[in-house]
């Protein structure tokens, strides 16, 4: 959770590599034609769970072990999970509870202002097969409790792959957290962060253990490069990677418009990108989603979200950011959530067509400039070769009127047809919820259980003089296998 909704710059983009408005040259081999060819992680797409909420959602929401084992068996990797949000900061290590968390709330809907927890937490989070980040408490100023904890996570957390100290400290002034009780700016975080980084780091014996970082305020006020330019070797050691937090906001048109999204990933992230690769770390998108504070009701369940979702995640990736962490918080009160109880949210779609283009992938690539609806990506397998396209027609469709259709051309193909599968849905203000899912391949995910349901169903399109074309109709995807 997060309180400030970011802000959505429109920028005007450079070289276009596209040869008509929708016709792509799909490279031959990775480093060829002038493009970017980005590694991938194995897994690129992660969930974030809001830490009060975690428990709930691995005991007691069905879906969710499904939901991320649908990932694991197109990757053949679990997806990085990463626990943490606003409640991290409001939650004290129990040692002598047996309770997963401890809290009371006056609503359902609400998270609590205060909570503990106790190593059973810990060993919860060690039974997820995949990596996992826990986020501690930073804002009380307790370390000695942090430090209590952070051992319990090392040792019950099998995957453990990094601990947060702390969760968008630039609001803690506002919170009335204690450490912010003097002067609190971006420099007397970053000394508090490298302070704390080498302390926990030491006392829990672990090098490369940090996620430093996590502001959701833009970057480079609140962001890495100030902060790497404030550390000395000594916590250089203690620092995994970087985070940062992003909420674009908006209308579902601008949110799923391509260039819009092109834009937020540039204008926010190229250059802290940029300074943390030069470091030879890792930048994650350690919580992110589509409007602050759980989502928008009017917005964050609807299938212009979820492409909104796809969009945005390979974005991110092309521009160097290694996972991006979809938030999940309140079961029960939470817009924006891929799944909850009950009901599947088709921003689940989105990022299961995103994990579908990547997966087992080594590099991708952005065919398209970011400036116009229409986006293509492709990704290369180990040996160079391209793998699969996706093509992504963003012009808007939210349900009236007559719905147009972008004709997307491929070259440089080798094959004599191609089959492709199509993520589609009535329109772009569909939800699942309200009885309108969207499909897949013409499958689609059951609600309370998100196991897949329906015929998987491919399009085959027929190649001449290594060129295909493809219809793809306003607010639609088109996954191309090649
Ligand atoms: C991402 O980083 C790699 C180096 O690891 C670089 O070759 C590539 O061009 C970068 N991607 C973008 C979009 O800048
Ligand atoms: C599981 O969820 C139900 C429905 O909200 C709730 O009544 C129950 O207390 C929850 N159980 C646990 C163990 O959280
Ligand atoms: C490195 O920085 C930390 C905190 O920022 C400080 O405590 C430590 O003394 C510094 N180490 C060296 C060798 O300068």
């Amino acid at each position: 959770m997060t309180k400030a909704a970011g802000v959505i710059a429109l920028f005007v983009a450079t070289a276009a590599h596209s040869v008509g408005a929708a016709t792509f040259s799909v490279p031959t081999k990775t480093g060829s034609g002038g493009y970017a060819y980005t590694p991938l992680d194995p897994a690129p797409v992660g969930i974030s769970f809001e830490f009060f909420a975690f428990p709930s959602y691995f005991t007691n929401v069905t879906a969710t072990s499904q939901c991320l084992a649908n990932w694991k068996a197109l990757t053949g990797v679990w997806p990085p999970i990463r626990i943490g949000g606003t409640t991290q900061d409001r939650a004290s290590y129990d040692a002598q509870t047996s309770a997963y968390v401890v809290y009371s709330v006056a609503n359902a809907a609400d998270a609590p202002s205060t909570l503990t927890f106790g190593s059973k937490f810990m060993t919860l989070a060690g039974t997820y097969p995949g990596s996992v980040v826990v986020g501690l408490n930073r804002g009380k100023n307790n370390i000695d409790n942090t430090i209590a904890a952070a051992k319990v996570a090392v040792s019950e957390v099998k995957n453990l792959l990094a601990i947060e100290l702390g969760n968008e400290p630039e609001y803690w002034k506002n919170d009335k957290q204690p450490i912010a009780s003097g002067t609190w700016n971006p420099s007397t975080d970053a000394a508090s962060q490298n302070d704390w980084d080498i302390r926990v780091g030491n006392a829990v014996g672990k090098k490369a253990i940090i996620q430093a970082g996590n502001w959701n305020s833009a970057a480079p006020t609140w962001g890495a490069a100030q902060l790497i330019a404030t550390e000395n070797s000594t916590v250089k050691q203690y620092v995994r990677h970087y985070a940062h937090h992003n909420y674009p906001g908006g209308t579902i048109q601008s949110l799923m418009t391509h260039s819009t999204t092109a834009s937020n990933v540039r204008t926010n992230f190229n250059a802290d990108v940029a300074a943390v690769l030069k470091t030879g770390k890792e930048y994650v998108l350690g919580e992110t989603n589509s409007v602050s504070g759980g989502g928008a009701a009017a917005v964050s369940p609807a299938f212009g979200a979820a492409l909104w979702t796809m969009d945005y995640t390979l974005r991110a990736t092309y521009t160097n950011i290694s996972r991006t962490y979809f938030h999940h918080g309140t079961v029960g009160n939470c817009q924006y959530c891929f799944w909850g109880r009950y009901s599947m949210g088709a921003p689940y779609y989105g990022a299961y067509a995103a994990v579908a283009l990547m997966a087992g992938a080594s590099h991708l690539t952005a065919l398209d400039s970011g400036t116009s609806n229409y986006a293509a990506y492709a990704v290369f397998d180990s040996k160079g070769a391209p793998m699969r396209v996706l093509l992504y027609n963003s012009d808007y469709f939210g349900g009236s009127g007559t719905r147009s259709t972008e004709s997307f051309t491929l070259t440089g193909l080798t094959s004599a047809t191609v089959k492709a599968k199509r993520l589609t849905a009535a329109s772009a203000a569909s939800r699942v919820d309200q009885g309108s899912s969207p499909t897949f391949g013409g499958q689609h995910f059951v609600d309370g259980t998100c196991e897949i349901a329906g015929t998987e169903t491919y399009e085959t399109v027929t190649v001449s003089g290594g060129q295909a074309t493809f219809a793809v109709k306003a607010t639609e995807v088109l996954l191309v296998y090649l």
